[in-house]
């Protein structure tokens, strides 16, 4: 008995990850009917309206950002969840393209970080957007032709650059995180009670549709009580949302473009994952698209997108997702910890990335030890 019990953990046969293999079956496809749809509108027990801080922030300051006035946000909390805010595409129509072009284009640029990094020379991946859009453009999706560096990109680092190989981030490896991006994760947080969010550390992902992000926690922010936002654009997801164990069975919801997740409170530390990238809704993305209009764009504050480059992102998005986190790394007054290595540490080793952990969901790179994780205890 305790033998098997045994190698039921070996195998890592937990709670979630059952659920995470349920959703990520491709043949045949899983159901969905039990997945959250908060976009629909759908009352569920398990789903509560959130309550938002309609002072916190000015529908000019909202609009600057290409948000609606806080007080049209469809904001939701979920039942077990304290401290989760699920807001259902806050965006002002036509303000999508921009952000979008943001990650395709401005954030995947030097200084920043990127998978391509690790392998190839700066010159190399100075201007992914330009050595990609030209063959993206002309390119008939019959023909096999080598991916483009667009089609190649992973991750992005903003801010403290994360470190895969440590989990680390650290004082001296660090670049102006974007303001728009700032400024956007500022509004959002105010929004959800959280004053004076300062955005230090982004990682955007970015998801064909057979990719998945593995089971984790993200707990290397040394200041747990400043919450974590995520913000997702393109192609629909399954998001998983987990308990203090592995073995807390998670919760399922899409997530669709232009929807954002405040993780905060008792809900900062908990599982969660991505089993699936799916197709988005019937109109979502053509609403997505035919905002992209330059006079609405111009009663808000951010920059127009050309119809070049839109027309690039439109392609690209139409069969890939793109999710940003941003994280507030350190507390206020506080620093890292002056350590013998910190002066040393190079960026040499940094060969890993979310796509270790992205691509069979069975590793797990951010172990928390905790003293429900069993099956952290036993091996
Ligand atoms: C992450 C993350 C979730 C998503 O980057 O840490 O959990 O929806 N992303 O892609
Ligand atoms: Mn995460």
């Amino acid at each position: 008995m305790a033998k098997m019990a045994a190698s039921l953990l070996e195998s890592g046969e937990d709670a979630f990850r059952k659920v995470f293999k349920f959703y990520r079956r491709r043949n045949p496809p899983p159901d969905y009917s039990q997945v959250i749809d908060f976009s629909t509108g759908v009352p569920s027990d398990k789903i509560v309206l959130a309550k938002l801080d309609l002072a916190a922030v000015t529908d000019a300051e909202a609009a600057k950002v290409g948000l609606q006035p806080v007080r049209d946000w469809r904001a939701f909390g979920l039942q077990g969840y304290p401290g989760f805010i699920f807001i259902s595409n806050p965006f002002l129509p036509g303000c999508q393209p921009s952000w979008v072009r943001q990650c395709l284009k401005t954030y995947p640029q030097k200084p920043n970080v990127c998978n391509l990094d690790m392998h190839m020379s700066p010159s190399e991946t100075q201007d992914i957007w330009g050595k990609s859009v030209h063959s993206l453009s002309v390119r008939s999706s019959a023909k096999r032709e080598p991916k483009t560096l667009l089609e190649r990109l992973r991750w992005v680092t903003l801010g403290y650059h994360y470190n895969w190989d440590t989990k680390t981030y650290s004082a001296n490896h660090y670049t102006p995180f974007p303001a728009d991006l700032h400024s956007l994760s500022l509004q959002i947080t105010a929004a959800c009670g959280f004053p004076g969010f300062n955005a230090e550390a982004g990682i955007l992902n970015y998801y064909r549709s057979d990719s998945s992000l593995g089971i984790h926690v993200d707990e290397s922010e040394l200041d747990h009580s400043r919450p974590l936002l995520s913000l997702s654009f393109g192609q629909s997801a399954i998001f998983l949302l987990g308990g203090v164990c592995r073995q807390d069975a998670p919760t399922a919801m899409f997530m669709h473009s232009g929807d954002m997740m405040v993780m905060s409170g008792q809900s900062r530390l908990l599982y969660h994952a991505v089993p699936r990238i799916l197709p988005a809704p019937q109109g979502h993305m053509a609403s997505v698209m035919e905002g992209c209009s330059l006079s609405l764009q111009d009663s808000s504050g951010v920059e127009a997108v050309s119809k070049e480059d839109w027309a690039v992102c439109c392609r690209y998005i139409q069969s890939s997702r793109v999710n940003v986190t941003v994280r507030q790394v350190l507390g206020p007054g506080q620093s890292f910890p002056e350590t013998p290595s910190s002066h040393q540490r190079t960026d040499a080793g940094q060969t890993a990335g979310y796509h270790d952990r992205a691509t069979d969901g069975e590793s797990e790179k951010r172990k928390r030890s905790s003293s429900c994780d069993s099956d952290d205890a036993q091996t």
